[in-house]
C-alpha cells in the first residue's frame, strides 16, 4: 500500500521531529534543574487556564504548505481532503489549496472533520457485553470508522460487532495502575501510526456527542499544542519529585473518565518520552494512574498547559445536575452506581429505566431523534 520511498521519507521525517523534540526536552530539563532553586511550584496555579487558539487563514495555510509539522500526511493528500470537503459540489478536485482558500474566504479554511479524529475507548474483557452494546447502538454509529476499542483479550463476537475495531493491547485485565498505563500507552502508539490530527480518549462508560466533539476541535489548530480536558480536582495535583527528594511538583491533569483530546503537534512532542511503551515506565516511576501520568508528561515534563473544557463529564460528577436544555452543547456524559439500587445518571425523560439504565439511549434519541430505534 505505502511505497518504500514514502515510508523512508516518513521515517526520516519522524526521526527529525523526534530528535528535535528530544533536544528540546533535554535542554528544558537541564534548564529547569539549573533554575530549580529559584522556581517554586507557584507557576502552576494559573497554568490550567488558557484562551482559545486564535485562528487565521495564513497560519493554517503556512503550516500545511511547509509540510514539516505534518508528520505522516502526504501533503498532497491533505490538499485533496480539504478540496474534497470545501469544493464537494464542483468536480475540480485537483484545484490547488491556494485557490480553495481564496474561493471559500471563510475564517475557517481548515475545517476539522470527523475523519481527522482518532477516538479510543478503553475497555476490558468483562465489560464488553455490559458496556459496549449501548455504545455500539448509539454514538458509535456516528463515528464507526474513527472509533477503536482498546481491550485486553480477543473477542470474536465484538470484533465482528465493531467491524474489526477491537484492539487487544495484551495488557493485563486488572484495574491496576500498570494495566491502565499499558492500555493508554498502546492507544497513544496506535494513534501516532494513524496520522490523524487529533487523539481523543474516552472510557467505556462515556457517551460521546460526536458532532459536538468535532465542533470543539474545529476551534483549535492541530498544528499547535493542545491538551483539552477537564480536571476533577480543584487545585493542581502535588507530588514529590522522586528524582530530587522532597521537592514538590504540581500539575493539572484531565480526568480520563471524562475524556480528553491531544493535538497531533503535542503528541509528536511527546514521542521521546511517551511512545513505544515509555508511557508505562513513566507511570511506574511516578506511581500514578494513566490519566495522571498523561498530565505529568504534558504539564510537568513538556510544560504545556491543560485547557479546561467544561463540557466533558466523568462519572465523578453528579449527572443529575446537567440540564437537558444544555445536552446539545455537552461533549461527554457518563454514569456510575452509587449503590446497588441507586445510579448516578443523567436526568432525562425517555426510555424506561429497565431498558435504558445508563440513559444513553434516551440521550441519543434526544440529540439525534432520527436514529432508527427512537420513537417517532
Ligand atoms: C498482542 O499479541 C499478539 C500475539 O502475540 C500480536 O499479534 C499483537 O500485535 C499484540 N498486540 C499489540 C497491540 O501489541
Amino acid at each position: 500500500m505505502v511505497s518504500v520511498a514514502r515510508l523512508k521519507r516518513l521515517v526520516q521525517g519522524l526521526t527529525l521531529v523526534a530528535v528535535a523534540a528530544y533536544t528540546t526536552i533535554v535542554l528544558y530539563q537541564s534548564m529547569s534543574t539549573a533554575a530549580s532553586s529559584s522556581r517554586g511550584p507557584s507557576r502552576q496555579q494559573v497554568s490550567g487556564w488558557q484562551e482559545r487558539a486564535p485562528r487565521s487563514i495564513s497560519k493554517d495555510y503556512d503550516a500545511i504548505n511547509s509540510n514539516i509539522i505534518l508528520p505522516v500526511a502526504d501533503p498532497a493528500a491533505v490538499h485533496r481532503s480539504h478540496n474534497a470537503k470545501v469544493t464537494r459540489k464542483t468536480s475540480e478536485s485537483d484545484t490547488n489549496y491556494n485557490n480553495v482558500v481564496l474561493a471559500t474566504g471563510t475564517s475557517r479554511p481548515v475545517g476539522t472533520q470527523l475523519s481527522d479524529v482518532f477516538i479510543s475507548v478503553k475497555t476490558t474483557r468483562n465489560y464488553h457485553k455490559w458496556r459496549l452494546p449501548v455504545i455500539l447502538k448509539t454514538w458509535f454509529q456516528l463515528a464507526k470508522d474513527q472509533t477503536w476499542f482498546f481491550t485486553d483479550s480477543d473477542d470474536l463476537e465484538y470484533q465482528e460487532k465493531t467491524n474489526g475495531h477491537m484492539v487487544n493491547t495484551n495488557c493485563s485485565s486488572s484495574h491496576n495502575r500498570k494495566a491502565l498505563c499499558c492500555k493508554m500507552s498502546v492507544e497513544f502508539d496506535v494513534f501516532l501510526e494513524t496520522g490523524k490530527k487529533w487523539f481523543c480518549h474516552f472510557d467505556d462508560d462515556n457517551y460521546v456527542n460526536v458532532p459536538r466533539l468535532v465542533r470543539l476541535l474545529a476551534d483549535y489548530s492541530p498544528q499547535e499544542d493542545w491538551y483539552l480536558g477537564k480536571p476533577s480536582i480543584r487545585a493542581p495535583l502535588e507530588i514529590l519529585n522522586r528524582d530530587k527528594s522532597a521537592q514538590k511538583i504540581s500539575f493539572w491533569f484531565a480526568t480520563g473518565g471524562a475524556g480528553f483530546c491531544l493535538s497531533r503537534s503535542l503528541a509528536l512532542k511527546m514521542i521521546p518520552v511517551a511512545s513505544g511503551g515509555k508511557f508505562i515506565s513513566i507511570g511506574e516511576k511516578i506511581r500514578l494512574p494513566d490519566d495522571v501520568t498523561m498530565g505529568y508528561i504534558i504539564e510537568h515534563l513538556l510544560r504545556k498547559p491543560l485547557t479546561v473544557i467544561d463540557q466533558f463529564h466523568s462519572h465523578l460528577e453528579p449527572m443529575k445536575f446537567l440540564r437537558q436544555d444544555t445536552f446539545h452543547d455537552q461533549i461527554t456524559f457518563s454514569y456510575s452506581h452509587y449503590s446497588r439500587d441507586e445510579m448516578n445518571v443523567v436526568k432525562i425523560d425517555g426510555f424506561n429505566k429497565r431498558i435504558d439504565p445508563t440513559r444513553f439511549l434516551s440521550i441519543h434519541c434526544f440529540l439525534f431523534s432520527y436514529s432508527s430505534f427512537c420513537p417517532r
